[in-house]
């Protein structure tokens, strides 16, 4: 077999991503369009030059298929994912993962336990501004990493009071990108948020929040702060390391490797390397990848988030929502017990 015989179930405006990454990929035979919309998912269909199909299980049952992406709304994921899942078949799901961390973990298991190669589309992991902090991160220990991105006000279907709705949507790549960056595990949060700012919708609309990984003397802080009044302001993303500082700003990155000089006033040799990265969708390059993952053992699907890196983003996101609304620190492996 050498290409992934892949459907699309959810062809809606994030969905259309996901279609033309799967036409696109050199190694996926694109099969079939799903969705429960006709007027949707037909043209989609036609467009590309497969068949469309009305229910999953039609699709499942009928269609010689090797894995789905699926971009249904999240309340819908975790339905949809275990359909897939029971049969055996390989999956993209966006994030957030699903509505609850317990649904999050069955997903996880269900998938691992069959050896499936499950990815959550956090396709931000293969730009290559992200890829460069990764790599820099590896070589700096990172102590501090701040994660700030603003926006406009989000579109009307994501300002529900739900807690993985508003701005913690939007911000689900930003709870994902740290750990990865950090490249250790979330331990505790602590957040301060605000719903009903610009919208009467119950949403939460700003979001700031502190996390702690790793253990040791030398914990990391990861700092997220994003909201949907923002709009125009610049990105950031600095990170201060044991040895070596680097700051993201849009594309931008200047960065130095090397030992924090320990004479007072002394600064390291600032910036002694720059780094340019393009801006585009990477959900092309994320479907690639699993691809390859899904057709050869060999292939880590790493750097791409799986089905357990996507348990711990929501795990991180809904403590961050109970911490803001508690006023308290959250405990991730309490917060996981007593939720799962
Ligand atoms: N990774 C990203 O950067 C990113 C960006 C935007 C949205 N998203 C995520 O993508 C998901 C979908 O977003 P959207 O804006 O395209 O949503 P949407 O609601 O506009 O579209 C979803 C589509 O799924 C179809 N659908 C619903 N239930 C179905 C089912 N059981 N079987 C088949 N089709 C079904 C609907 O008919 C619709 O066409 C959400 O989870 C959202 O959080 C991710």
């Amino acid at each position: 077999m050498d290409k992934l015989r892949v459907a699309m179930i959810g062809a809606g405006p994030r969905g259309m991503s996901h279609v033309r990454s799967i036409a696109g990929a050199p190694n996926i035979e694109f099969v079939a369009v799903c969705d429960i919309d006709e007027e949707v998912g037909r043209p989609v269909a036609e467009e590309f030059g497969v068949e469309y199909v009305s229910s999953i299980d039609a699709l499942l049952a009928d269609y010689d298929i090797d894995g789905c992406g699926i971009c249904v709304p999240t309340p819908y994921h975790y339905d949809t994912a275990m359909q897939v899942i029971e049969a055996n078949r390989h999956l993209v799901t966006e994030k957030p993962m699903a509505k609850s961390i317990a649904q999050a973990w069955e997903m996880m298991e269900a998938a691992e336990s069959r050896g499936l190669q499950a990815a959550i589309s956090y396709q931000l992991r293969f730009g290559p501004v992200y890829l460069k902090m990764k790599e820099i991160c590896e070589q700096i220990d990172p102590l501090q990493v701040l994660f700030a991105r603003q926006r406009p006000m989000m579109a009307a279907k994501y300002l529900s009071a739900e807690p993985f709705d508003g701005i913690m949507d939007f911000i689900s790549h930003d709870i994902d990108m740290i750990p990865f960056l950090a490249g250790r595990e979330p331990k505790a949060v602590f957040a301060t948020m605000g719903r009903n700012v610009w919208a009467d919708a119950d949403a939460i609309e700003y979001m700031g929040c502190q996390i702690e990984l790793g253990e040791g003397p030398h914990k990391t802080v990861g700092v997220i702060s994003s909201s949907m009044g923002g709009g125009g302001v610049p990105q950031r993303l600095d990170v201060v390391g044991k040895n070596g500082v680097a700051v993201a700003t849009g594309n931008d990155i200047k960065f130095a490797v090397g030992p924090n000089p320990t004479e007072k006033g002394v600064i390291r040799d600032f910036w002694n390397a720059t780094f340019t990265g393009e801006s585009r969708d990477f959900t092309a390059d994320l479907y690639r990848h699993w691809a390859d993952a899904c057709l050869n053992d060999e292939v880590d699907l790493a750097p791409a988030a799986s089905y357990r890196d996507g348990y711990n983003a929501l795990l991180v996101s809904l403590a961050m929502v109970e911490s803001g609304e508690s006023g308290e620190v959250v405990d991730l492996e309490e917060f996981a017990e007593a939720n799962s």
